[in-house]
Formats: structure tokens, C-alpha cells, sequence
């Protein structure tokens, strides 16, 4: 398959990719979903005064910041430092992201004009991503890059809600009520997240993780009616890039093969699933996760066996990417991540 991805062999050996890819690893990979962000005193330092959505456009700060974390713990792998919102933000779409609450539009979408009067996303619109990317890949040297794009209803939520939602109760008047205006921003979001994401591997990312933080939220009839077919659309075309797809969610614990079948290499589990059972919802897929996120606050030989038992249970599955279960927690104490990465080394990944 084509690929643009990091040439550098020992980012296709690594044991992150060749986990991804179900093949035998010498440890098991271990990367955290948010370890760049507020738990990072270094982070902190080089935020002071940049705001979210400005620090995602300045390469040298996404650098900076991408590599923060791979310096600090030696994890498996990086992952780009941006945000779902950043390329509807790079179109031109009127939104921010206000520091402890999250993406904030001011027009939120309702109809079908809303909808066509948001553009397509070409390369050129973010030509700083391009060029974070490839200053990365370069820095990065052995240690493979994560691309990511939004899922189009994690995004959708946004746009339609116009913020952080709970009940995300106006996407889905929206979703069950005007299917017409529901199918076109799906579509044209899916467009969206699927040119990011070529963006970001063409430039040198060698796997991408899509995430739909809130698919969790729809039942699996729903999922399969309201939401699959545009995931599936985003995942098959990154299929076509030639590198891993990792799928993720929030609550998804009905919806695992679901989200297998989207089209993903790696399912992401979730804290809420036994990892035992993930692996077998996962329908013979690698998988990727899951400890509870909150554990970084229990007794360090606490986190530390219960890391045990979700390594034991990754391996049932025929790939293992060991994670946490949703984000880093902005008041985790880093050397907890630390103590947890080299403890996941130390464990060889087949046997007990
Ligand atoms: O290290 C990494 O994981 C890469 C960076 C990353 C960010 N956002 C940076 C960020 C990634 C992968 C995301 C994805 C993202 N953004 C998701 C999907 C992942 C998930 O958590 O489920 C979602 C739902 C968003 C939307 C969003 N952006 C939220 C909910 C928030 C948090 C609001 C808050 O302040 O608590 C953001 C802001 C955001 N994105 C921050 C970071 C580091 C915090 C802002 C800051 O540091 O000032």
C-alpha cells in the first residue's frame, strides 16, 4: 500500500506499529491518550499566555509539546499535539476553546445552509501542520508518530450543541428529526477529518487514531444508522494511507465491534470494559487501553498490579497497545505515568 509514512525502519519495527499491526513484540507498547497537556509542569511553563487553539498553530510549540512527554516517560509512541476542533478552526468555522470547559462555536449549526457554508479542508489551509509534522518525524527519529482527527459525531456534537454536552440532546433532535441536515454536516465533516488526517500521514505520521469521545451516547441501532457509515467512510479512506487505523471512544462498551467493523486495526477500549471482554468484542483485532485513569491517585503498588492484570488480559488479544482508559487527568502527577511506563516494560508481553 502507498505511504508517506516515517521511512526510518526502526519506526516500522517498532513495537508500537508492529502491535498495531498484530505482530509478536519484544514489550509491550505503551503510550498515554492526552500525555502532552496540563499534568506536564514543562507544558504549563510554554503555554503561559498562548491560548489553546494559537499554540496548535505554531509548529515550533507543537513540537515542543509533542515531545514532551516522549522525553519524559520514553513511551512507544507520540502523539501530534492539536485538537479535534483545530481543522473546522483552520476553515474558518467561528470557534475557540475556552480553558476548563472545552471547544466553544459561536453560530452553532442548524440547517442545511449552516452546513454548506462551512468548506472543505484542503492542505492548504493548514500548512503549519505539515510542517509540525515533519519537524517531528525528523525529532522523533525511531519513535513513531500518532496522527488523529475528530470522529464525525464527536464533532458534530460541537458543532450542533455549540459546546461540551452531557445529554448531547440537540445532536440527536437534530440526528433522529432532519436526517437531511444530520447526513450532510456527517458528510461533510467525515470529509473533513479524512483530509487531516492525509495531512498529517503524508507528512510523515506512521498511524492515526480517530476519536469519537461520544459515540458512546447512541445505541448500537443508532450507531449503525446515524454514525457508522461516516466513521467508516474516514477510517477506509486512512485505510488507503497505508498505516494502522486506531478507533476510540468514551462508553462504547456496546459498541466495540461496531467500531472494529468501522474499520479500525486497533479497537480502543474504555476503563468501564473488563479489557477481557474488550478483547473479545474486539473480534479478533488488536486492542488498545485500558486503565482506569484515576488509579495515578491510589497507592503507586496499587496502579501498578492492576496494570498487571490489564497486561495479562491484552494478552488474549492478537495485539496489545497498553494505554490508559480515557485521558490523562490534568492532576496527575507525572511520575506516576513514569513509574507506570517502565513498569509495562518490564512485563514480558506473552508470557506471565
Ligand atoms: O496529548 C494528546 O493526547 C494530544 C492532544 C489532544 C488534545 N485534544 C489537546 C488538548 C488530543 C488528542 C485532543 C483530542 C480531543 N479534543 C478530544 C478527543 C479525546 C478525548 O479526550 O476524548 C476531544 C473530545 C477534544 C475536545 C476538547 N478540547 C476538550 C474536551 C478539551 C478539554 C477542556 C478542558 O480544558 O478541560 C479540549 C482542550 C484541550 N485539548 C486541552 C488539551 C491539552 C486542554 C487545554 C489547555 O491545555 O489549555
Amino acid at each position: 500500500m502507498p505511504s508517506a509514512a516515517s521511512s526510518d525502519p526502526r519506526v516500522h519495527d517498532s513495537a508500537f506499529l508492529r502491535a498495531a499491526r498484530s505482530e509478536p513484540v519484544p514489550h509491550t507498547p505503551v503510550w498515554f491518550m492526552r500525555q502532552a497537556g496540563r499534568s506536564l509542569p514543562e507544558y504549563r511553563a510554554l503555554r503561559e499566555g498562548v491560548a489553546m487553539l494559537e499554540s496548535c498553530m505554531r509548529p515550533d510549540l507543537v513540537v515542543e509539546i509533542t515531545l514532551q512527554p516522549v522525553r519524559r516517560y520514553g513511551v512507544d509512541a507520540a502523539i501530534f499535539f492539536s485538537d479535534i476542533v483545530l481543522p473546522l478552526k483552520a476553515v474558518g468555522v467561528d470557534l475557540d476553546i475556552k480553558p476548563g470547559v472545552g471547544p466553544v462555536v459561536s453560530r452553532p449549526v442548524e440547517t442545511l445552509a449552516d452546513v454548506a457554508a462551512i468548506p472543505d479542508l484542503t492542505p492548504e489551509h493548514v500548512p503549519f501542520i505539515t510542517e509540525a509534522v515533519q519537524t517531528l518525524v525528523r525529532e522523533l527519529g525511531g519513535t513513531p508518530l500518532i496522527g488523529f482527527a475528530g470522529a464525525p459525531f464527536t464533532v458534530a456534537s460541537y458543532l450542533v450543541e455549540g459546546g461540551p454536552s452531557k445529554e448531547h440532546a440537540r445532536t440527536k433532535a437534530m440526528m433522529f428529526g432532519a436526517p437531511d441536515v444530520w447526513e450532510a454536516l456527517m458528510s461533510k465533516i467525515a470529509g473533513i477529518s479524512a483530509a487531516y488526517l492525509a495531512v498529517q500521514v503524508e507528512a510523515g505520521a506512521s498511524a492515526v487514531q480517530l476519536f469519537d469521545s461520544w459515540a458512546g451516547a447512541t445505541s448500537p441501532d443508532d450507531y449503525r444508522r446515524y454514525v457508522m457509515p461516516w466513521s467508516t467512510e474516514v477510517l477506509t479512506a486512512a485505510g488507503g494511507l497505508g498505516v494502522p487505523r486506531i478507533h476510540f471512544g468514551v462508553g462504547t462498551g456496546e459498541l466495540l465491534g461496531l467500531m472494529g467493523d468501522a474499520g479500525a486495526d486497533v479497537v480502543g477500549v474504555d476503563w468501564r470494559v473488563p479489557l477481557a471482554d474488550g478483547v473479545r468484542r474486539a473480534g479478533g483485532r488488536a486492542v488498545q487501553g485500558n486503565l482506569d485513569p484515576s488509579l495515578v491517585f491510589a497507592p503507586t503498588e496499587v496502579m501498578l498490579a492492576r496494570a498487571t492484570e490489564v497486561v495479562e488480559a491484552g494478552r488474549a488479544a492478537p495485539g496489545h497497545i497498553f494505554n490508559l482508559g480515557h485521558g490523562v487527568l490534568p492532576s496527575t502527577d507525572p511520575d506516576q505515568l513514569a513509574r507506570l511506563t517502565d513498569h509495562v516494560h518490564s512485563l514480558h508481553p506473552d508470557s506471565p
